[in-house]
């Protein structure tokens, strides 16, 4: 299965909205774009019209993707007509934010406007549920959820109790990778990320993505910073 990149979703909001949201063609839209309708998982996010959309919007345009017979999409909550955090919830690591921004006129702004157009959204468990509800009550096509998935007892309920077929999961795994190892072997219940974000910084320092309260992720970076491994990697 693939997923839909961010392209695709430029094309599948134009489709849709030239079609006059009857969602006709957005199936081919896809496809032109590079993927295949019968493998297709349709990452959707709140631009999807070139402007912000709401629940409804999004409801619509998974009631015209079940009808061109995309396998599943992938619930998002989209990214730039709100804050940056309303994607993630939790800390706002502002002071790491300005501390790897490049452009210095980026970092003043950062600077001087960061605590006023980058506002803190509290992190509360599962926090796309009442929103995915909305659209797993519409469509029967296989959902995926997303959104502050992490405990064990939250990845059942989201698929025993409210109906996701998938669940798909960002910082836990980005903390502990071997989570999911953990649970099935009975060793763990919850996962350690603690919504620092300080992984949305880490990404643009040298070596890329780590999890900044993981000592061994931040070591084996160095060491691939000073081995140039990394670079073999960006390639
Ligand atoms: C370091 C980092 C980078 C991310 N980059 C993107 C991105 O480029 N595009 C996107 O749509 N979401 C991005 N996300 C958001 C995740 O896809 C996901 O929506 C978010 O982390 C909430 O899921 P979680 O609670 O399981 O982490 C990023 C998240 C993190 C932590
Ligand atoms: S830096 Fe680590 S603990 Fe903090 S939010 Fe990212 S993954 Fe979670």
């Amino acid at each position: 299965m693939r997923h839909g990149t961010a392209d695709d979703r430029v094309g599948i909001g134009l489709a849709v909205t030239e079609r006059g949201d009857k969602g006709l063609g957005v199936g081919h839209q896809f496809a032109a774009a590079g993927g295949r309708d019968d493998d297709a998982a349709v990452v959707l996010g709140d631009e999807i019209f070139g402007k912000p959309a709401g629940v409804e919007d999004c409801v619509a345009v998974c009631r015209a993707l079940e009808q061109e017979g995309v396998t599943a999409v992938v619930l998002s909550g989209g990214l730039v007509s709100h804050s940056a955090f309303h994607l993630l919830r939790g800390a706002r690591p502002l002071r790491s934010m300005i501390a790897v921004e490049k452009s210095p006129l980026q970092k003043l702004a950062l600077m001087l406007f960061g605590p006023l157009f980058v506002p803190i959204v509290p992190y509360q468990p599962t926090f796309f549920l009442p929103l995915a509800r909305q659209v797993r009550a519409a469509v029967k096509i296989p959902l995926v959820y997303l959104g502050g998935a992490t405990s064990l007892a939250e990845l059942e309920a989201l698929h025993a109790t409210e109906g996701f077929e998938l669940v798909a999961m960002g910082r836990a795994l980005l903390r502990e990778p071997d989570l999911l190892r953990r649970y099935a072997r009975g060793e763990a219940r919850t996962s350690r990320c603690n919504h620092c974000n300080e992984c949305v910084a880490e990404m643009d320092r040298e070596g890329g993505l780590a999890c900044s309260e993981e000592p061994g992720q931040l070591e084996r970076r160095a060491r691939e910073v000073a081995d140039k491994k990394h670079l073999a990697v960006c390639r």
